[in-house]
């Protein structure tokens, strides 16, 4: 899977990318992250990007043809074939779910992210590339920098090999997710590790005893019994 970025801040994804399992994605060759600066792509010397929104208003609206130079440069440096999305981060998007997720990682070669800040971008942009808004929550950010990080994240964990086989294991976990209420499980049960007693401002907190049992039939059937189990 190949993501590029389109921002004025390229230099925001360079620590979150570097790190962790993404880090490890990327050195394996699973996944390809490019973040492009949408200032190289302006042709005065301001390097100019926004302007005033038409019809007036507050805040300054992202332009055009910076953006579509920018994804044109972009497809022009891809592969011909790739199955390819364009997303623009943005609040009033179509909201994103693992459902989502899972489909991008199983449907497509290269997503290209158009971040845009402020009070967005000519809505022009979207029609041209048939680009779809997606928003990662009902609330409003400063930038679509934040949410494109966060897209990245909810991919790259479904590229087969990025995390180990055991986590994809605890996937299962996570269905009712994709498939809605009908998977028929819940919320994944809680995990404790060591100390096995933790003291904290005098107080004591156990890990349950069940799950220093051995037993793995009850340790299971605990587990199943927490799965519904909305967290606090
Ligand atoms: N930009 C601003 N708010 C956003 C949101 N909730 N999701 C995606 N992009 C955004």
């Amino acid at each position: 899977m190949r993501f590029d970025i389109i921002t004025i801040f390229p230099e925001i994804f360079d620590s979150y990318f570097d790190e962790s399992i993404i880090k490890r994605a990327r050195e394996k060759k699973l996944i390809d992250i490019r973040t492009h600066n949408l200032r190289d792509f302006t042709k005065d010397k301001h390097k100019k990007v926004d302007d005033k929104p038409y019809g007036g208003g507050a805040g300054m609206v992202f332009m055009a043809e910076p953006m579509l130079r920018a994804v044109g440069a972009v497809e022009k440096a891809s592969p011909k074939k790739a199955r390819r999305k364009i997303v623009v981060p943005s609040a009033k998007g179509k909201q994103f779910t693992q459902r989502m997720a899972s489909l991008w990682a199983k449907s497509y070669d290269q997503i290209i992210f158009l971040n845009s800040r402020y009070e967005g971008m000519d809505e022009r942009v979207r029609a041209v590339l048939r680009a779809q808004e997606v928003s990662i929550g009902p609330y409003v950010l400063m930038d679509g920098d934040v949410a494109a990080m966060v897209m990245v994240s909810a991919v790259t964990r479904l590229v087969p090999g990025a995390i180990t086989l055991e986590s994809l294991q605890e996937e299962s976990h996570w269905n009712y997710l994709v498939e809605g209420e009908t998977s028929g499980r819940g919320l994944e049960y809680p995990h404790y590790t060591r100390p096995e007693v933790l003291e904290w401002k005098g107080k004591k907190y156990r890990v349950p005893k069940v799950l220093l049992s051995g037993d793995h039939k009850k340790i299971e059937e605990w587990r199943k019994s927490k799965e519904k189990e909305v967290a606090p």
